[in-house]
């Protein structure tokens, strides 16, 4: 296969390891003369293969003791719905911060379910900061965040505290999660699709404080209730078995290159690279406010005007693949999630050297 770098927003970019296993796997898992697909979720192999994977999550991310770790479908579409269902009774509040499409999103899901108070908003600036100052609810069950904007590219890099001392954080991080270290016990509840940073789409990782649940009254399906799904370890329905074995392998591979402090640094230094090179080349620029940028999605546009095609060919033609900007916003972004090497943010750098 010819290297290509791959800078999609997601799903994106996973390690030639995890690519390996996971095509290994799909044809024979472990010897035993079946595909991983074939296999019963209730098999020694599958159960424990997800076991694994929730100790490398608890592993990496430190997660204290209190926490549950769940391995769940649906996506963080069906999270935005599922949180407030849990957690929120038809009369209380939650605090929203909307600082992009999918926070948006979040809060229209949430409204069903009780009072939401959007606490802030940078949606007349295009999105193109974090809002420092919050008007939050005094008592509002939880403050919901977007930690990392996948389509604008803002990124919060110090969390807001909730100002109810019983209130607790609750973050989508589907685009930054494991991409930097994170202290969990400031969060109740933390969800990402796998999809960016943790492997192939089809699950959903949710780590949740247990002395937040079972508060509300209302009737909720099975399917959709925390605590079911936490009672039978992920195992309610049929699991996502092969998304989750990816998960496996790319927290295994992050492991191996030294876990998420030395991930931290790595994401950093090619950050650093991008913003340098967008803020000295002339045909570049950045329309986000600089302490907000993101470390995974880096948005940028022409600092005149030119051919975004043009430079779009340019790019692959190159071997550098899907920088087109999101369709609301247009111009480029490269996504440098987690399995995207340093070397693939180095050629970036020369092509938008050489266009220039
Ligand atoms: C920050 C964020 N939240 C939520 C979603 C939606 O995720 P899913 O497709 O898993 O529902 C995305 C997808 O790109 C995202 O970037």
């Amino acid at each position: 296969m010819s290297k290509i770098y791959n800078f999609s927003a997601g799903p994106s970019v996973l390690d030639q390891s995890v690519l390996d296993a996971t095509a290994q796997a799909s044809i024979e898992f472990k010897s035993l003369g079946m595909s991983l697909m074939e296999m019963s979720h209730r098999s020694k192999h599958v159960m424990d293969m997800v076991v694994e994977t929730e100790s490398m999550v608890r592993e990496l991310l430190e997660v204290p003791d209190g926490y549950d770790v769940l391995f769940l479908q649906g996506g963080a579409s069906l999270q935005f719905a599922m949180i407030p269902m849990n957690l929120l009774g038809k009369k209380q509040t939650a605090d929203y911060t909307d600082t992009g499409k999918w926070s948006a999103k979040a809060i229209k899901e949430a409204q069903p379910f009780g009072n939401v108070n959007v606490a802030c908003s940078s949606k007349g600036d295009v999105y193109n900061h974090i809002p420092k100052e919050l008007n939050q609810s005094q008592n509002a069950i939880y403050l919901h965040v977007t930690s990392n904007n996948t389509i604008y590219g803002t990124q919060w890099h110090e969390f807001p505290n909730p100002i109810n001392p019983n209130g607790f954080l609750v973050a989508d991080m589907s685009s930054d999660i494991f991409s930097r270290s994170i202290d969990i016990s400031k969060f109740g509840l933390i969800y990402a699709g796998a999809q960016k940073n943790m492997g192939p789409a089809g699950v959903t990782l949710v780590i949740v404080r247990n002395d937040i649940l079972g508060k509300v009254e209302r009737k909720i399906p099975s399917m959709m209730t925390y605590q079911i799904h936490i009672d039978n370890k992920s195992m309610f329905n049929t699991p996502p078995v092969m998304s989750i074995y990816g998960v496996n392998r790319t927290l295994n591979w992050l492991k191996k290159i030294g876990g998420v402090k030395a991930m931290t640094e790595r994401n950093g230094k090619k950050a650093k690279k991008l913003y340098n090179e967008i803020k000295q080349n002339p045909s570049f620029k950045s329309l986000i406010r600089e302490e907000d940028r993101s470390y995974m999605n880096v948005p940028f546009i022409f600092a005149n005007r030119g051919d975004e095609s043009e430079f779009l060919s340019f790019c692959d033609s190159r071997g550098l693949k899907n920088l087109k900007g999101h369709r609301s916003v247009g111009g480029f972004r490269a996504s440098i999630y987690n399995a995207m090497p340093e070397a693939g943010v180095d050629a970036l750098v020369k092509a938008m050297r050489d266009y220039q």
